[in-house]
């Protein structure tokens, strides 16, 4: 996939990497940020070296890697000028002790005093230094003063001790930078967003099910959370890894758990989002043991709630977007499925087209509203989650819709 369609495409990265033992996740850090579209220049502190080799993260990063501060006397100026956003990961309590205070005794610190954009820090420490009081206080200090935060997370230490101070994941630093370049036209902005297939359930064992990993409403939620949106994601059985920085998140089975979790917070909502591909049909009676095998076996279905035609007969309902999975190219389909389900919009995405539907990071979709049609290429889903929120905010701006 071409950087273009990416969510970090042509960002300058300045990365710090101090002195700790996560030091070693830096490697994959910058190799992730790269696959984002960035390009990245790190700067190491010299206790940096002990844990990992400046060729590595030259090779990783495919530029040089700055840490002496008269190595080039202007760099200090120079990298901080070029950069668009400083990432510290790891961040020692040293280097945030001395950001804190204003201390520029070093390449990472003297950048860190001279940088005018945003800053994003990655503490890990033992978690007797990071609560310790004075380390809290310049934690503190440096968030008033605008500095991001991503992690620590609580979990096994280098140590061996259990508690808060590992190094947040590269997947979580990932989404805060992201999170830091994105427009905040969500904020305080209630929207649910469903995602993944629907289990109905024949016995203890077996059920029907819809094909779907969850991917695209993983993307939209946290598309939706990184434009400053509360969101609640309410999923079908998906092995992915929960978005951070969910308001809340429930994990149902049936379309029927579905509408009941939808329901019971639909009165606080902005939006909804439904990317989940609930199953159509269910069993009519759930066998509490396992049935036995036959040799044809002859099941009674029934519909399942469809739960976005009954938000849609609502008389106050929020901003509706529904997607028309299809297979060809059926917009006529997604079209009928606007206004049968009374949506405001309708994502019409073919499945069985190349690069598109389950399991993969892309899709191409067309976002149909009822006076207007915007097809994408081949994108990222997390580009196509983007599109369709400046489509919702558009329709936000104009459209009065809380319930
Ligand atoms: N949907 C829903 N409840 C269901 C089935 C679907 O809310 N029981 C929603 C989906 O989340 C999606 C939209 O309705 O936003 C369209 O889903 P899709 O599977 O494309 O269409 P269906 O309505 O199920 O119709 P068909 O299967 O005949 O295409």
């Amino acid at each position: 996939m071409k950087n273009k369609k990416k969510v970090l495409k042509n960002k300058k990265i300045l990365l710090g990497v101090a002195g700790g033992v996560a030091a070693y996740k830096s490697v994959d850090l910058v190799r992730r940020l790269k696959d984002e579209g960035a390009s990245v220049t790190v700067i190491m502190t010299d206790a940096s070296k002990n844990f990992i080799t400046p060729l590595s993260l030259e090779i990783a990063s495919e530029n040089r890697v700055c840490s002496g501060i008269f190595d080039d006397p202007m760099s200090h100026i120079n990298l901080p000028r070029e950069a668009d956003i400083m990432l510290i990961a790891p961040a020692t309590a040293n280097i945030i002790g001395k950001f804190a205070n204003g201390i520029a005794d070093d390449l990472l610190s003297t950048c860190f005093l001279s940088f005018k954009g945003k800053v994003v820090i990655a503490p890990s420490m033992n978690w007797r230094m990071y609560d310790n009081p004075i380390f809290q206080e310049n934690l503190r200090r440096l968030t008033a003063h605008g500095v991001i935060q991503a992690g620590p997370d609580r979990g096994t230490l280098a140590c061996g001790e259990e508690g808060i101070g590992r190094m947040a994941d590269v997947s979580e630093i990932i989404e805060t930078i992201k999170s830091a370049f994105s427009k905040k036209d969500f904020f305080k902005k209630k929207i649910i967003v469903t995602a993944g297939p629907t289990r109905e359930y024949l016995d203890p064992v077996r059920f029907l099910s819809n094909r779907s990993s969850g991917k695209m409403g993983y993307a939209v939620a946290r598309a939706c959370i990184r434009r400053g949106a509360e969101v609640i994601l309410i999923s079908g059985p998906s092995c992915l890894e929960q978005p951070h920085g969910l308001k809340s998140f429930f994990r149902v089975e049936t379309a029927q758990e579905m509408k009941n979790a939808m329901f019971k917070h639909l009165h606080e909502t902005d939006v909804v989002i439904m990317a989940a591909a609930p199953a159509d049909f269910s069993p009519e009676k759930k066998e509490k043991t396992k049935i036995n095998k036959t040799d044809k076996l002859l099941v009674n279905l029934r519909n399942t709630p469809d739960i976005l035609s009954e938000i849609g007969k609502l008389k106050r309902r929020p901003l509706l977007v529904g997607f028309a999975a299809e297979t060809g190219k059926r917009l006529d389909r997604a079209k009928e499925k606007l206004i049968q389900k009374n949506a405001d919009i309708i994502v019409f995405n073919n499945v069985t087209a190349a690069g598109s539907g389950f399991d993969v990071d892309t899709n191409e979709i067309t976002i149909i509203r009822k006076n207007k049609e915007v097809s994408l290429p081949l994108t990222t889903k997390d580009a196509a989650a983007e599109a369709i929120l400046d489509a919702v905010s558009e329709l936000l701006k104009r459209v009065k819709c809380i319930i």
